[in-house]
């Protein structure tokens, strides 16, 4: 064989193995409106950073005809690349080669670049889109996924792990996104679910669609399973690019710092009317987050799932932010079993990674009924003070509003080791409010004990004096002043040390 024969060789198998499962599934994949898996890996991707591995693996299975089908790649794109020239590592499931489905060797190529983005030290996204386990495979199959899995948990904590679901991911395959960071749908394009409408049928006798039991819709605002819920493929590569730009690549670093052009000392004096002086009006929290960020930017997580509490990123002086709020324009911003759980792993994620916690906090309390209660509103209530206690990051609370009872306690006091806790002059700070009080305390009084009484409570408590004179707030501050105060705390936090015992990892309440 001449040189010149040598490399055309390579170079035929090299365009061969890129076209996957041909031109045809190629063509339909396109028609079912969805990018091929390198279209993806592309476009998600600096520009010509990718470098593929393990492109020529094939599968070692002879079951049910296997051994006739060699398709290089095996179902999956794997290797590395940059995103806004940081290190990260892809994988990315090809469903025009055996729909995507998982067998021994799709399986190695994953745990391999698994492996390496830990070692690295850098971010792995799955750009899922599978028919699940390969049923010719058997059993190697379901031990690929379990390795998979395996390494998913190892990572936790360590490097962030982002999964996409662009197309089916039925089975057990949902438990590799479920044990990653954050995922990303695309609306009516994917579907996530354990057993499909079929087997549901079967057993339950329900009969559903794959979107309603599975859909972004449902995952981004019923289940919250996802995080993110996308129009386009597209909107949501560019969406992972993003998040990407508030995170470090792995536990040991800072978060990412951007140059600040927005003035860290702006005064926002329209801050000072969002809150209404009457406590039984709501507004939107949005309203005060957004304009204290730099450049009023706010990237929301989980918008559609329990939209009582907020969470998201920002930046405030160029630095990355994890913002908690409750949202007095849902539910009175009270909490309840999906915001405990929303609020708590966000918390988490933040800890994890140095990312500080700033918490905007207006809240009457836990959701009383037989509902909550039942499904365990005290295990799942009890994870966000375990998070915040446990968060050794900078924390500081600001509350807008009401900080009642257990909620006060759980949404980062100072007892919990939050660093700078301040209030705008109209804060309430008690056990409960003014009329759930003077019903107990003066259950069967006349009228007028109980307006006097109510006057009482509302003089020692409907304020945040009370707290100012004990040292459970640092400074109360003016609304117009909050992105100054705000940035002045981190900034004063900055180089917090703060260890917790040493120990295994601790329980928290699941
Ligand atoms: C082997 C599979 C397959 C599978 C799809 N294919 N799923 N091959 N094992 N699990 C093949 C099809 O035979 C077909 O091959 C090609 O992939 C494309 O599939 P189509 O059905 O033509 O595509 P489409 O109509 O778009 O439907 C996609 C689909 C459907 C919705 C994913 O294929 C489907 O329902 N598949 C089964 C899903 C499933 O139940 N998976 C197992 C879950 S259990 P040809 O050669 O004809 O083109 C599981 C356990 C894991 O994953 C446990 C881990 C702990």
């Amino acid at each position: 064989m001449t040189r010149e024969e040598l490399y055309k060789s390579f170079e035929d198998k090299n365009k061969a193995a890129e076209i996957g499962g041909g031109i045809d599934r190629i063509e339909k994949q396109h028609s079912a409106g969805k990018m091929t898996a390198r279209e993806r890996i592309e476009k998600l991707l600096d520009k010509g950073t990718f470098v593929e591995l393990d492109k020529f693996m094939v599968h070692n299975c002879s079951n049910f005809g296997m051994d006739k089908k060699h398709l290089p790649g095996d179902g999956v794109v794997t290797g590395h690349g940059k995103v806004e020239g940081r290190q990260v590592f892809v994988y990315a499931y090809d469903f025009t080669t055996y729909g995507g489905t998982l067998g021994a060797v799709t399986a190695k190529k994953i745990v391999k670049v698994q492996e390496l983005a830990l070692k690295n030290g850098a971010p792995i996204i799955g750009l899922n889109d599978s028919g699940g386990a390969r049923i010719q495979e058997g059993v190697d199959s379901l031990s690929g996924y379990a390795s998979i899995f395996y390494q998913n948990t190892m990572a936790s904590g360590v490097i962030p792990q982002i999964s996409a679901i662009l197309g089916p991911c039925a089975g057990g395959a949902c438990y590799s996104p479920a044990l990653t960071d954050f995922i990303y749908m695309v609306d009516e394009k994917s579907y996530m679910f354990v057993t499909g409408p079929e087997v549901v049928k079967t057993v339950t006798h329900e009969e559903v669609t794959k979107e309603e039991l599975g859909g972004a819709y449902t995952h981004g605002s019923k289940s919250g399973v996802t995080h993110f819920v996308c129009d386009s493929e597209e909107a949501l590569l560019m969406s992972i690019r993003e998040l990407l730009s508030f995170i470090p690549s792995n536990n040991m670093e800072d978060a990412p710092r951007s140059t600040c052009t927005d003035d860290m000392n702006r005064v926002i004096p329209a801050l000072n009317d969002i809150v209404p002086i009457d406590p039984n009006v709501p507004y939107d929290m949005k309203d005060i987050i957004e304009p204290v960020l730099d450049d009023h930017y706010f990237y929301e997580v989980m918008p559609h799932f329990a939209k009582n509490a907020i969470i998201g990123f920002g930046r405030l002086g160029g630095k990355s932010v994890g913002i908690v709020a409750n949202q007095p324009a849902f539910l009175a911003g009270v909490l309840d079993i999906d915001s405990s759980d929303k609020i708590a792993r966000f918390i988490r994620f933040c800890d994890c990674f140095n990312i500080p916690i700033v918490t905007f906090e207006d809240v009457p309390g836990f959701l009383p009924g037989t509902a909550q209660e039942h499904a365990g509103i005290i295990r799942h209530g009890a994870k966000i003070v375990y998070a915040y206690s446990e968060a050794t990051v900078p924390k500081v609370t600001l509350i807008t509003r009401k900080a009642y009872g257990g909620a006060y306690i759980v949404m980062s006091c100072k007892e919990t080791g939050s660093d700078v806790n301040l209030s705008y002059p109209n804060a309430e700070i008690a056990v409960m409010g003014a009329d759930g009080a003077v019903n107990i305390l003066y259950r069967n009084a006349d009228e007028e004990t109980r307006a006097n009484a109510i006057q009482e409570y509302k003089d020692n408590f409907a304020n945040p004096y009370r707290s100012a004179e004990k040292g459970y707030l640092d400074e109360i501050i003016m609304p117009k002043d909050t992105r100054i105060k705000l940035i002045q705390a981190l900034e004063m936090a900055k180089n917090k040390v703060k260890n917790i015992p040493p120990k295994k990892h601790g329980n928290i309440p699941l």
